[in-house]
């Protein structure tokens, strides 16, 4: 029996939700997307042999289903999180993952949150992978339990598997990453279809 007190600070939030409409949503963002792909080339950033589409596509009309999805979900972190002044969505882009390619680890600068909403996710392709954004917490290296047997506070890294209609967002300054895209077999069914965002806190109105 434990007899001390255990306090537990500054935990990471990583919010989730899975859209109603997405079935819907998702066929008409494939085309849209498709369409994307076919008419501009890919931007490089942390795809690896993926497909990243510019950044801006928050102010096309094609997307408002989801911007609206987005907005609606940042309303209710920022009653959540105590923050005053409302989080603006500043940028919104896409990925597309054909197999063997994957995302390397990264952080969303210039942001406060971030996050991702799943278009079309065959199987094995590619989980998205979080680390425990104590830096110092790496150097540790202890000994411990298998993963499976531990508390999850005890975890350095942890992983979502992705799904469509499923909304994840979090802090902007967790270093994440995206697994290699493993499906079966190689063509546009096998891609993995991904949205990416950044929101910002006004200061001022
Ligand atoms: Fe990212």
């Amino acid at each position: 029996m434990c007899i001390m007190k255990l306090d537990l600070w500054f935990p990471t939030p990583v919010y989730s939700v899975m859209i109603d409409s997405h079935e819907s949503m998702n066929a008409q963002l494939t085309e849209v997307i498709r369409q994307h792909q076919q008419q501009h080339p890919s931007i490089q950033a942390s795809n690896m042999l993926g497909y990243h589409s510019q950044s801006d596509l928050h102010q096309q009309q094609d997307y408002q289903g989801l911007v609206s999805e987005l907005n609606h979900a940042m309303r209710e972190i920022e009653s959540q999180e105590a923050i005053t002044q409302p989080c603006e969505l500043v940028n919104l882009w896409f990925n597309v993952n054909p197999v063997g390619s994957h995302n390397a680890e990264h952080t969303h600068p210039r942001s406060d949150w971030s996050g991702v909403y799943y278009v079309q996710t065959p199987a094995n392709s590619g989980v998205l992978h979080l680390q425990d954004p104590r830096d110092r917490a790496h150097s540790q290296e202890l000994k411990l339990k298998p993963q499976q047997e531990t508390n999850p506070r005890l975890w350095r890294d942890t992983r979502y598997q992705p799904q469509p209609g499923l909304l994840l967002i979090f802090p902007a300054w967790l270093r994440h990453s995206v697994g290699i895209n493993l499906a079966q077999p190689n063509g546009e069914a096998s891609d993995r279809i991904s949205i990416s965002f950044n929101f910002v806190q006004k200061w001022f109105d």
